[in-house]
């Protein structure tokens, strides 16, 4: 059997998806119901940072654990990763002793050199260019609340960074429209996004008009990991790309707000956007455990039906 990865949201079909939302929602409830389910006993995570984390590494290990599997940590500091062993031999060593491996570290070239040599699934957990979990979790929140996302429009406002870019090729995968703004010099780049077209997303110069009967507002920091050097050139640079209460009036009256957190409250978003009545954050982060939990199962054992 061919071995299936999660390195960019577009890996996936949209039947796999909706296999996967539907999935999600089942496993949830279990999880609320205090349901034991230990589909991955005795399998095992190998999780590889070499960014920080809190959301991404709390719902891969806890998530793990939940389905009866365990769950390792590795970071670049104290293994042999940050000492320059080849990313393909890491992947041929690890690979052989577990079952799944999760990586978020810098360029995407890593992830896919890792996979390329990986005889386990591999899952993106963060890398410059794509952020897929989260988009998965962000989408399963958004149907959690409002249903369906096909044709409803997201509003992407602010830096084109690997969870904008997520947006994009997930808009294309299950047929929704991106609206993005963001400041001069940051625009969109189609092909580091790995778009097939420009069809589902339109770009704005004024974040206002972006907002603009949106669905869906979102943002995320100015500055991403690994772009530290340009944080005081960007916190100028993006000084008109918040998300507050004013720009949300743009939006449709039931608009959902979402941001991947960690937040800058007074930076990209508002603290009365943020702690305001639009607000899924929270439901937002803790769909992380489910959703993954969900992609876990389907790249291990495939489709379930508990029917
Ligand atoms: N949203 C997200 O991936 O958070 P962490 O950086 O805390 O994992
Ligand atoms: N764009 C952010 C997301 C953090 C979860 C970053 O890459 O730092």
């Amino acid at each position: 059997m061919q071995i299936k990865h999660f390195l960019q949201f577009k890996d996936l079909s949209r039947d796999e998806f909706e296999y996967l939302f539907q999935r999600t929602r089942w496993i949830k409830e279990q999880f609320k119901a205090y349901q034991t389910y230990h589909p991955l006993h005795d399998r095992t995570l190998v999780m590889i940072f070499e960014k920080a984390s809190t959301r991404t590494r709390l719902s891969f290990e806890a998530g793990m654990q939940q389905l009866g599997g365990a769950a390792i940590y590795l970071n670049t500091r104290d293994s042999q990763l940050g000492r320059g062993e080849p990313v393909e031999d890491a992947a041929q060593v690890i690979s052989r002793m577990s079952d799944l491996v999760m990586i978020r570290t810098f360029e995407q070239e890593i992830v896919e050199r890792f996979a390329a040599h990986s005889r386990v699934p591999v899952i993106n957990g963060l890398t410059n260019e794509y952020h897929p979990c989260q988009i998965l979790a962000d989408i399963y929140t958004f149907i959690e609340h409002r249903g369906s996302i096909k044709g409803k429009t997201v509003a992407w406002i602010g830096d084109s960074n690997n969870v904008c870019n997520t947006w994009l090729q997930a808009a294309e995968v299950l047929d929704f429209n991106v609206h993005v703004s963001t400041p001069p010099g940051y625009e969109v780049e189609p092909e580091r996004a790995g778009l097939y077209g420009t069809d589902h997303y339109e770009e704005f110069p004024d974040p206002m008009e972006a907002a603009r009967d949106a669905d869906l507002v979102t943002t995320d920091v100015w500055t991403s990991m690994g772009f530290e050097a340009e944080n005081e050139e960007r916190k100028r640079d993006f000084e008109d790309w918040q998300v507050d209460a004013d720009m949300m009036r743009r939006a449709k009256p039931d608009a959902l707000f979402m941001h991947c957190l960690p937040a800058h409250r007074g930076e990209e978003v508002a603290a009365e956007v943020i702690d305001g009545p639009h607000s899924v954050v929270w439901d937002e982060a803790e769909n992380r455990l489910h959703a993954q939990k969900a992609l876990m199962e389907y790249l291990l054992l495939g489709k379930i039906s508990n029917d």
